[in-house]
């Protein structure tokens, strides 16, 4: 079957989605398919609708990590199914789940009032809890990872329901097997293993000043208020958060930065790498404030681009290739963006 414009369609699909006010970078984009998903029977549905068309799926949480394409020919689902709940408590952790459309902060915010610590250095994060395993969301020294139990992804391949393990996502720095293999899972259900016995993080700058006794409420407060000075809100300017992903390099690299630039921040790994700043790269190569048309990088955190209104997918591809070639010609060091290009 194909479906043909005169065709009535089903109650929970659109034709010709407006996706302006749902990507937070506020990219012009409509799709041609569109539906929001609040249950498993829609889901199940919408792909079976995709598979009969042939169309191509693009799944959507809060929007915060994707640069849209102003016109996508295919099905777009908003994943928006709701749901938080206390599912088990041991000695060790306290397991949560959170249906994939919750609002992350809003997770942060009612794990704390539930008087379980663990999120805390993650507050203020933008998107979705679906979201969140994809590109493992971390911040002020805390991965989803560390407080990661599992969770529950629906395979668009067998249109089967999966269960996870920390393992079985195969998490990195912002990566994980669901962002390695798009468009296969749509992660439903995801369950945090909060410590019973709960130590404060407070290695990262800005939380360094903080005493060893602090609460996660203060740790929380003092993520919120850093995030607020630091990076530009999505709701005033249209942004995705940190564009490139922070470059892991090897010993020999980072020597050869710091025989030139002794400041120059580098975090060594486990396995003895080094994590280079990107804002700092950039920075350095003058492109703070640059801009491509209405497209710019942010002159208060250089690692974002932000919409000065209008701006448009073509102007966002220029000026992250001029910033990636201005840090490769500068430092010899690989610049790679970190949402999603659909
Ligand atoms: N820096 C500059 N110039 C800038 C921006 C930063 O010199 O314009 C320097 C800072 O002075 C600091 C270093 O770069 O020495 C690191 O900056 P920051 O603490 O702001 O963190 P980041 O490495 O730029 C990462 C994450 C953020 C996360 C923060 C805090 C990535 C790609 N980004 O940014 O995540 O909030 O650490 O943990 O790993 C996101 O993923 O969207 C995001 C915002």
């Amino acid at each position: 079957m194909t479906v043909s414009a005169a065709l009535p369609l089903p109650a929970w699909l659109v034709r010709d989605m407006d996706l302006g006010g749902v990507n937070t970078f506020g990219l012009a984009a409509t799709s041609r398919f569109g539906a929001t998903v609040t249950s498993d029977a829609e889901l199940i549905a919408a792909h079976a609708f995709s598979r009969d068309n042939a169309l191509p799926v693009h799944i959507l949480g809060g929007g915060s990590n994707v640069v849209l394409s102003p016109r996508f020919d295919g099905l777009t689902l908003r994943i928006a199914g709701k749901g938080k709940t206390i599912v088990s408590r041991s000695a060790e952790t306290t397991v949560v789940q959170a249906a994939a459309g919750e609002d992350w902060h809003e997770l942060v915010v009612w794990t704390l009032d539930h008087g379980l610590p663990g999120l805390e250095n993650l507050a203020l994060i933008p998107g979705t809890v679906g979201a969140s395993p994809v590109q493992n969301i971390g911040a002020y020294g805390v991965e989803l990872a560390d407080r990661f139990d599992s969770l529950t992804a629906f395979d668009t391949q067998t249109l089967t329901w999966h269960d996870f393990n920390a393992a079985d996502c195969r998490f990195a720095y912002r990566q994980s097997v669901f962002k390695a293999q798009p468009g296969r899972y749509v992660v439903t259900a995801v369950r945090f293993a909060l410590p019973s016995v709960w130590q404060p993080v407070l290695g990262y700058a800005g939380l360094d000043t903080l005493p060893d006794t602090a609460s996660a409420g203060a740790i929380f407060d003092r993520v919120v208020a850093l995030r607020q000075s630091k990076l530009p809100d999505p709701r005033a300017i249209g942004n995705v958060g940190s564009f490139f992903h922070n470059p892991v390099v090897p010993p020999s690299v980072r020597h050869a930065l710091m025989a030139e630039h002794p400041v120059a921040p580098a975090y060594g790994q486990p396995d003895g790498s080094f994590k280079l700043s990107a804002g700092w790269l950039i920075e350095q190569c003058g492109l703070k404030g640059a801009r491509e048309g209405q497209i710019g990088v942010s002159d208060r955190h250089a690692l974002v681009l932000v919409n000065h209104g209008g701006g448009t997918r073509a102007e966002v591809e220029a000026l992250a290739a001029r910033i990636t070639e201005a840090v490769f010609e500068r430092f010899g060091v690989s610049l790679t963006a970190e949402p999603v290009f659909y």
